[in-house]
């Protein structure tokens, strides 16, 4: 049975974040012939063009991490109507230095839970907008915008009863969409 081993990147560094619980959560309603690694963003440094050409071990490590993966899991918050900077500035060493982008034609998954009423659908928006410059085939229905509610997790960190069903659909398809364009 083929493997995939799917990048996970979490736009949040806060320890109890949602998003990751909501990463994690999600993983569990995975096949078993997926394995998921999340990446440490918290540890890049500020990208500057000027260190292209000798970039920091956290940099050359998070691109490394991106080249072996089949697949891609964006979870990420929304920060004033957009992505958080550390999950842009993870995006930008990652895509560099020019013609070095270890992003294009890996196939990716979008989700986010945020306290606000729209759950990350402004987020979402401007991340999809940075893949398809990337050359990022992103899964495009369905779309998931989740708000932090009591109950969205159950005691043992599953996904709670209320959304199981919706969101053991969106990693049905999400493996479809991995499967069908990994390489
Ligand atoms: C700087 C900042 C900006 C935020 N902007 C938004 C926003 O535009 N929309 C929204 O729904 N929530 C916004 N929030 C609230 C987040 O949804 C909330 O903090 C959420 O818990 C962040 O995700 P996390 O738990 O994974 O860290 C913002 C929070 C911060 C710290």
């Amino acid at each position: 049975m083929s493997q995939y081993q799917i990048a996970v990147i979490v736009g949040s560094l806060r320890r109890e974040s949602f998003n990751r619980k909501l990463a994690e959560a999600m993983a569990n309603l995975a096949p078993s012939e997926f394995t998921f690694q999340h990446l440490d963003i918290g540890e890049l440094p500020l990208y500057n063009q000027d260190d292209d050409a000798s970039p920091a071990a956290s940099v050359q490590r998070l691109k490394a991490d991106i080249r072996t993966a089949r697949g891609l899991l964006f979870v990420t918050p929304e920060y004033n109507r957009s992505i958080p900077g550390v999950l842009k500035n993870a995006i930008d060493h990652a895509s560099r230095p020019y013609g070095q982008s270890v992003w294009a034609g890996k196939p990716a998954g979008v989700l986010g839970v945020s306290v606000g009423a729209i759950g990350t659908a402004l987020a979402q928006q401007h991340l999809r907008n940075i893949l398809a410059y990337l050359d990022v085939p992103t899964l495009g229905q369905p779309e998931a915008f989740i708000q932090a509610k009591e109950g969205l997790f159950d005691e043992a960190g599953n996904i709670g009863a209320d959304s199981r069903v919706f969101l053991q659909g969106w990693m049905d398809r999400y493996v479809a969409w991995v499967k069908q364009h990994a390489v």
